[in-house]
């Protein structure tokens, strides 16, 4: 399973015996799936090479920031890297890093990135029990740092205990867990995004602001964790996502077809997709042009493609949207009981705040039958992840209940 799939892994390596375990690191990363991009303390060169490494990784190997022409390559690197891990990691590099200091390229990447950053420590136990270093690690923030081990055992100074560093496989192992990669394996994902276009003549259409990103966002997370996704996308103007099977459609009624083919083999449905709820009864042939005066379009309901698809296959746990410009809980609440589903996610439509349509960020409510969750602004990418993973944490839940009740 490749669940490092894409992941941009910044990887520091510092001067440690174990720096050797580093080549099989970056071997076995790049087999999960993930990017590599490698930097190497000064000290570590001395333990394994540069060139060893930029084989492996298949990128440049970077030790002195002065030695690039980009003059901000650590502000880069912290906004490129998905994860920055530090294997191994020296006592030097660990008091350094997570006291926030910045003398390096490797240690002023870490002070730049926003994400948490995962750190392998490797060295003498008596280096590990060192009173000031177990000091910091006491009042590290766990939001910013996870230690990964380290392992008791033999190290090449001939003395026992704690501080060798923990084996690649290991590592890769904690990353994947920590990170929720591996929580939806063997789960299928239909997710619909983006909006229809409900043609009156050949040339006009009656459509809304949908962009698709949050049904993007929301299928490129799951895969991220496992899932098999299907995503089936009205007409948006952002790029597919790899490794995720899209089918595009135009219209409500292909949505509806297309939703209804594929429901009866997926475990999760996600309608994210802004489907017209109206339609004009008749659509003309020809373009109706000016000089054939007025245009009156009568208008009739969609079909309601979330309430058919949870009849069609009553074991999908299946979670809708519910844009609102006003009463967004009460209307969300209601919306969750009429069409029988599992979860609701509701949200403000209001151009004027930023969120919503067409915007990258939003503000949501998640709804199920036991809580209301709101979740403040943010942006669609990180709200993505907060919805999924609270799908997988319920679906896991009720399947579990399911098996028990058996
Ligand atoms: C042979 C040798 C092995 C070393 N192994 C370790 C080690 O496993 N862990 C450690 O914390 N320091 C070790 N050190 C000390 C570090 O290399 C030293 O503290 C260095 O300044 C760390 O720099 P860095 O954190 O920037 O890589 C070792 C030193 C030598 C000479």
């Amino acid at each position: 399973m490749k669940n490092l799939n894409n992941k941009n892994i910044l990887l520091g390596i510092t001067g440690s015996i174990a720096a050797y375990k580093a080549a099989e690191l970056v071997s076995n990363l790049i087999k999960k799936g993930a990017n590599v991009k490698v930097i190497m303390t000064k000290a570590s060169t001395s333990f394994i090479t540069e060139k060893t490494l930029e084989c492996i990784s298949k990128n440049s190997v970077m030790v002195d920031e002065s030695e690039y022409d980009d003059s901000f390559l650590h502000l880069d690197l912290s906004k490129w890297a998905d994860i920055i891990l530090v294997a191994p990691c020296t006592a030097n590099s660990l008091n350094k890093i997570i006291s926030g200091l910045g003398d390096d390229l490797l240690s002023t990447s870490c002070l730049a990135f926003k994400n948490k950053i995962y750190l392998a420590p490797a060295m003498n136990p008596n280096m590990w029990n060192n009173t000031v270093l177990q000091k910091n690690l006491k009042i590290i923030s766990k939001d910013k740092f996870e230690i990964i081990g380290p392992d008791y055992g033999n190290h090449a100074c001939g003395d026992v205990g704690y501080g060798r560093m923990s084996s690649p496989e290991m590592i890769i192992d904690h990353l994947s867990k920590s990170l929720g990669y591996g929580e939806l394996d063997g789960v299928s994902i239909l997710v619909t995004a983006g909006p229809t276009r409900e043609p009156i003549d050949p040339v006009r259409f009656i459509s809304n602001y949908s962009s698709g990103k949050m049904g993007y966002a929301i299928a490129e997370y799951a895969r991220d964790l496992g899932a098999e996704v299907k995503l089936i996308s009205g007409p948006v103007k952002i790029e597919k996502p790899d490794k995720v099977l899209c089918i595009d459609v135009e219209t409500s009624m292909e949505m509806y077809d297309q939703v209804i083919s594929n429901i009866s083999d997926c475990d999760i449905f996600i309608s994210a997709a802004a489907i017209s709820d109206y339609r004009p009864s008749n659509t003309l042939n020809h373009k109706h042009k000016t000089e054939d005066g007025e245009l009156n379009i009568n208008l009739i309901r969609g079909r309601d493609i979330l309430k058919a698809a949870k009849t069609e296959n009553s074991k999908v746990f299946a979670v809708g949207f519910s844009a609102e410009t006003k009463d967004i809980k009460k209307n969300a609440k209601l919306k969750l009981k009429n069409k029988g589903i599992d979860m609701i996610i509701a949200n403000e439509a209001n151009h004027q705040k930023g969120i919503g349509f067409e915007s990258d960020n939003n503000e949501i409510i998640i709804i199920d039958r036991n809580e209301i969750i709101p979740v403040p602004m943010n942006t669609k990418k990180e709200l993505a992840k907060v919805i999924v993973n609270k799908i997988a944490s319920k679906f896991k839940n009720n399947a579990l209940k399911i098996k028990n009740a058996k």
